[in-house]
């Protein structure tokens, strides 16, 4: 499997020509052609984070997974879309997948309430990934480490809205991850971080920091 980094919180994870975007705010990247995209996930209704996603699963046909409300947001907006509950997984053609929850907040772009903020589990080709969406710190991550222990971990690192790198290295111990993505960092000036700092806590702590460019991706 490749995860590819988008900036902000957008990946693509490829596994044997089938692509799943996650959380798809492409303002990063100076051009964004779709293609073999068979699934999307949106983590909540905040703008950078529902990002191109609309637009994406108009033009491809490949549907929105989401937490239901906020599901039902995109239907309405002309997208194919995917409801799901919290704690149960879904099956895809890829793997499968399953929604956790995130402390934060989350509104469609109109105001509408969008459901609860979520992160996603997703497993792939035997290898399990974990994105944390925008959340603070919380007790959840044990479980998820105690349940899934994730082998990947995108975690925000940003501040101001979510977890800082302080919190990010104790969520990436009480997730039992063995590698750490940052993500949520340095799009804008609230979210300015040191990354040099984030490398040398979590290499503290015995993880592997992971930090991608954007548009370039890692095997896992
Ligand atoms: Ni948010
Ligand atoms: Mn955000």
């Amino acid at each position: 499997m490749e995860i590819r980094y988008y900036g902000h919180s957008a990946f693509e994870l490829e596994t044997k020509g089938r692509k799943i975007l996650i959380d798809p705010f492409m303002v990063s990247v100076r051009e964004y052609k779709p293609d073999n995209i068979y699934d999307i996930f949106v983590t909540h209704g905040h703008s950078d984070h529902l990002g191109s996603a609309i637009e994406i699963s108009k033009n491809t046909g490949a549907p929105i997974s989401a937490v239901f409300e906020l599901a039902k947001y995109c239907s309405k907006q002309g997208a194919k879309s995917v409801d799901l509950g919290l704690g149960a997984w879904k099956d895809y053609s890829w793997g499968r997948a399953i929604l956790v929850p995130a402390f934060h907040s989350s509104s469609a772009p109109d105001g509408s309430y969008a459901g609860c903020p979520c992160g996603v589990i997703l497993e792939i080709e035997g290898k399990t990934i974990y994105h944390a969406g925008d959340t603070s710190l919380n007790s959840e991550m044990k479980m998820i480490g105690e349940v899934y222990a994730p082998d990947v971990a995108m975690l925000p690192i940003g501040g101001r809205y979510t977890m800082d790198i302080e919190h990010a290295v104790i969520a990436a111990e009480w997730l039992q991850t063995s590698a750490v993505i940052p993500m949520h960092y340095n799009t804008f000036e609230a979210i300015k971080v040191d990354i040099e700092e984030f490398k040398r806590r979590i290499r503290e702590v015995g993880k592997i920091p992971t930090v991608l460019g954007i548009g370039s991706s890692i095997k896992a």
